[in-house]
């Protein structure tokens, strides 16, 4: 079953969860939805989405479960909220908290502890990518930052060059990517793609083989186009596989 996450990033206020009752009033079948909201709304989000089929997911944690860790919040205190996934190593926390794919493998070990669902995500600059280097940085990010398999796994492959600015790679250079994670990861991982998916293009970019479902951005702050996102998957995923 396809997985579409929204990553709100730093959006949303408590009035958001109208966008979350939408979400729970539709009906997308062969799709698994889930919704990533900052940390202030993940209690009351998981409470509401409680006995639906929406997941709910924090953005990120930190490796330790409890502690002295100012400003930070726990794999456990995720789960203890009601959440079943957490995105770890996003290309925003890499770049703006000095995120290493060291310090990205501890909280993936973290989320497992905790028992929830990891959506790693790796991804190349552009300018990496026009140096023929993408395979691999990505390889390279997903071999240093997972640490020995202990519970299931998302990967999410987002180029960084892709993200919030409405380019997208060619279905060919994103079937290239996903095939080389498919190869290290095996059939059991999901592979997600992200960056600047939207309604237009959600299907082209979901056919591609390998791909599991998307990590979508902008798009998943409006319930329409999540809802379209969401409705273009079971076909196009299936017709992929
Ligand atoms: P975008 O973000 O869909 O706004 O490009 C994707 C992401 O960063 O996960």
């Amino acid at each position: 079953m396809a997985l579409i996450a929204g990553n709100w990033k730093m959006n949303g206020r408590k009035s958001s969860v109208s966008v979350l009752d939408a979400l729970l009033a539709a009906t997308v079948d062969g799709v698994e939805l889930l919704v990533c909201p900052p940390f202030p709304l993940l209690a009351a989000f998981a409470e509401r989405a409680a006995g639906s089929p929406v997941r709910i997911g924090g953005q990120d944690c930190h490796a330790a479960p409890d502690g002295a860790h100012t400003g930070d919040v726990s794999a456990d205190m995720l789960a203890d909220a009601g959440c079943t996934h957490v995105i770890l190593g996003h290309s925003e926390r890499r770049a703006d908290h000095g995120e290493t794919d060291a310090i990205v493998g501890a909280k993936v070990g973290a989320a497992w502890r905790a028992g929830l669902v990891p959506i790693l995500c790796v991804g190349e600059t552009r300018a990496e990518r026009e140096a023929g280097r993408t395979l691999e940085v990505v390889t390279g990010q997903l071999a240093g930052s997972l640490p020995e398999r202990a519970g299931p796994l998302v990967l999410a492959y987002e180029p960084v060059w892709a993200i919030g600015t409405g380019l997208v790679p060619t279905p060919g250079e994103v079937a290239e990517v996903h095939a080389a994670l498919a190869a290290r990861l095996g059939p059991d991982v999901p592979i997600l793609y992200g960056g600047s998916v939207k309604a237009a293009n959600a299907a082209e970019l979901l056919a591609v083989p390998h791909v599991g479902g998307a990590l979508v951005g902008g798009a998943s702050l409006e319930a329409g186009q999540f809802l379209a996102i969401a409705r273009a998957a079971p076909k196009a995923c299936m017709a992929a596989a």
